[in-house]
């Protein structure tokens, strides 16, 4: 006996979107973006599931490399945004760890260390996203200096992040690569700079490396979906079970602030699951949840441990129903997080990294079974 919800994680979806990553640009390396606990899906479990696969893996943070080398990850880890003091060097240098400079202080910091081997180095450039990154004009002189400093680093990149390669306007995302295409035909550079939008809409912004992320877990992040992200299979499932059924008159408010008010006489199911769980409280009435396998819609605010559906149509509907959140039912239909998270003014990404520890992960590898 235990509460009902679990988030369940499909490692062969897994493996299957990052097959998918490497289809779509055969030319490139893919390096699969783990930081954030895998958005969510626990990231030594999926370095492990795709450490056959995947030439390298990124992190934000050394914190979350070191978590990865204890679970037994061998391949190379890029620090996404490098170092955050120059004492992490020792480290960077002792666990072989790859890392981005982006500002001239960790440059200097990288010149100043004698590290016992040469640390690989992806020097990012502010294209247009204006957060990380040496800008064009200045990225030149850093490159030089990394270039004759073969003892200290090593393996240079040019690295950067583009702002809206998910929009279905390229405008803006033209001028950021065109600035990249330059500087890396004057510097001769080999680049790394496609992230999911990238590497399923922009072909032609496929570099050396590729750092697909939020697609190596299913989720769509194009406005406007292509056949290559059609083809994604979503790796978390979050489900759980109805705990208590309402059966309740026309005009009877439902949860917290009353917010749903029956429009018939209706039939509420009580969710395990709520925003003390990681699901969004922003949750508007008539956010999508599977029952069954069927759709039906939230029907009042979500509280700390529970939230309330509308069963009124789904008279088979009861206790001990399964409810999915988001992902695939037992019953074979499915709900992606994309749309979930519409109806929460959000992105996925938040909704997959929101899911908070108390929610078990179960994994499903049927590839080591
Ligand atoms: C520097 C960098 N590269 C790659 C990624 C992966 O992006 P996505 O999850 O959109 O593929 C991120 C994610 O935020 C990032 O910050």
């Amino acid at each position: 006996m235990a509460r009902p919800l679990v988030a369940h994680i499909d490692l062969d979806a897994l493996r299957h979107n990052y097959r998918l990553a490497c289809e779509l640009a055969p030319n490139s390396r893919s390096v699969a973006v783990l930081k954030a606990d895998a958005y969510g899906h626990g990231a030594a479990r999926c370095a492990q599931a795709l450490q056959d696969e995947a030439p390298a893996f990124a992190v934000a943070a050394i914190e979350e490399a070191v978590q990865l080398r204890k679970a037994g990850i061998e391949a190379p880890i890029v620090l996404l945004e490098g170092i955050f003091s120059p004492d992490e060097l020792e480290l960077v240098d002792e666990l072989g760890l790859w890392m981005a400079i982006h500002s001239p202080w960790q440059l200097e910091a990288a010149l100043a260390h004698h590290p016992r081997h040469p640390i690989p180095v992806w020097l990012k450039v502010d294209s247009g996203m204006h957060r990380l990154g040496f800008a064009p004009q200045d990225a030149e002189a850093a490159w030089q200096r990394l270039r004759e400093a073969p003892d200290r680093v090593t393996d240079l990149h040019l690295m950067s992040h583009f702002a809206t390669a998910d929009l279905g306007d390229f405008e803006y995302f033209r001028r950021q690569h065109a600035v990249l295409q330059t500087l890396a035909e004057r510097l001769d550079a080999p680049l790394c700079l496609a992230n999911s939008p990238t590497v399923l809409s922009h072909p032609e912004a496929h570099g050396d490396w590729n750092r697909p992320g939020v697609m190596l877990y299913g989720s769509d992040p194009l406005e406007l979906s292509c056949d290559a992200s059609r083809r994604l299979r979503p790796v978390m499932s979050l489900r759980t079970e109805i705990i208590a059924v309402r059966e309740l008159a026309s005009g009877e408010p439902v949860g917290y602030g009353g917010r749903f008010i029956t429009p018939d006489r209706s039939r509420i199911g009580v969710v395990a699951c709520g925003y003390g769980d990681g699901y969004d409280r922003h949750a508007i009435d008539g956010t999508p949840v599977l029952v069954d396998g069927q759709r039906t819609t939230i029907a009042g605010k979500v509280s700390m441990d529970m939230l309330t559906v509308d069963l009124t149509h789904l008279p088979d509907a009861g206790i001990g129903s399964e409810v999915v959140m988001w992902g695939t039912s037992r019953h074979g239909s499915e709900l992606s997080v994309d749309e979930v998270a519409r109806y929460c003014d959000t992105i996925s990404y938040t909704l997959l990294t929101g899911v908070l520890p108390r929610v078990p992960r179960r994994y499903n590898d049927a590839h080591s079974a």
